[in-house]
């Protein structure tokens, strides 16, 4: 029974800029910078880090599921699910090797095994995996069906394919109200529920389930505009400087309104589709 381990040589990351483009387009998370402040700018309190690996969890029977996430980034959820799925492998592979690095040194973990490599040629081998999480990363790969592909041929018969995103329909998050105009660019950005249930039901996945969750990202705005003064998502390339200092000075004067007593959490929601393997 092959396992979901990966050979000595696959975990050991390349050369930096060994993969600088991917199938010819550019990764904007191959920049150290974006890369360098991603863990801080994107993690959540525990509780909501828990809550949502419970979520992805539950859409596996198995009880020591081999897992595996394609675009781990800095591997908070790899770890997360170390911590609390029992899993018996957890393997993160992504595309840049900036983003890996720091996987290293936030989320390291006995069971888990990191990985450079593609959503579209996944280097590993086939039928090793229960659980496969795609989370926040859908938008970045324009060929889903060749991607669906690939999670057809390493997840095991009835393993399951989770993917978490906003789909472009419920573009909703709190970042549009300080940058509004985000939300035109990523309308063009983000794919439609019904254009990756298509992909992926084409490559012979059944929809088990679409839902949305929301759980908090800050304990409030102060700390939320804190965050965002380092940029930390791949959306802020899409601004110029400018456009970026005014959305954060709107944001600045709403945390500086923000009472000390009564602080809001922020509250971010996803989409969350599950899909079945035949
Ligand atoms: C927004 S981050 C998400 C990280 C993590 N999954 C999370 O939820 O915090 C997107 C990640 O996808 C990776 N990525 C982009 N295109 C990829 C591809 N074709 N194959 C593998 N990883 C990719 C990027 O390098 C980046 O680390």
């Amino acid at each position: 029974m092959p396992t979901a381990r990966l050979d000595h040589g696959q975990a050991v990351l390349p050369k930096n800029g060994a993969l600088t483009t991917i199938l010819g387009m550019a990764n904007v998370y191959e920049d150290p910078r974006l890369a360098g402040v991603y863990q801080r700018g994107n993690e959540m309190p525990e509780a909501s880090l828990r809550d949502w690996t419970h979520l992805i969890g539950s859409f596996t029977e198995h009880p020591t599921p081999a897992v595996v996430e394609i675009g781990a980034g800095t591997g908070m959820f790899c770890s997360a699910m170390a911590r609390w799925l029992n899993p018996s492998a957890v393997v993160g592979i992504d595309a840049s090797v900036p983003m890996l690095i720091q996987a290293h040194r936030f989320n390291s973990h006995p069971v888990v095994q990191y990985a450079v490599g593609t959503a579209e040629a996944v280097p590993t081998g086939s039928h090793l995996f229960d659980l496969a999480l795609l989370s926040r990363v859908i938008h970045h790969l324009p060929d889903r069906a060749r991607v669906a592909g690939e999670l057809g041929r390493i997840l095991r018969p009835g393993g399951v394919v989770v993917i978490r995103t906003t789909f472009r329909e419920r573009l909703d998050a709190l970042v549009y109200d300080y940058w509004p105009q985000l939300r035109a660019l990523d309308e063009q950005r983000f794919p439609a529920e019904s254009e990756v249930l298509d992909d992926f039901a084409a490559a012979g996945f059944t929809v088990r389930t679409v839902t949305s969750f929301a759980r908090p990202v800050t304990a409030s705005l102060r700390d939320y505009h804190a965050r965002m003064t380092s940029q930390p998502q791949s959306k802020f390339t899409q601004l110029t400087a400018g456009e970026f200092q005014d959305g954060l000075r709107r944001l600045e004067i709403d945390a500086q309104d923000e009472s000390l007593t009564r602080p809001v959490a922020v509250v971010e929601r996803h989409d969350v589709a599950a899909l079945s393997r035949a």
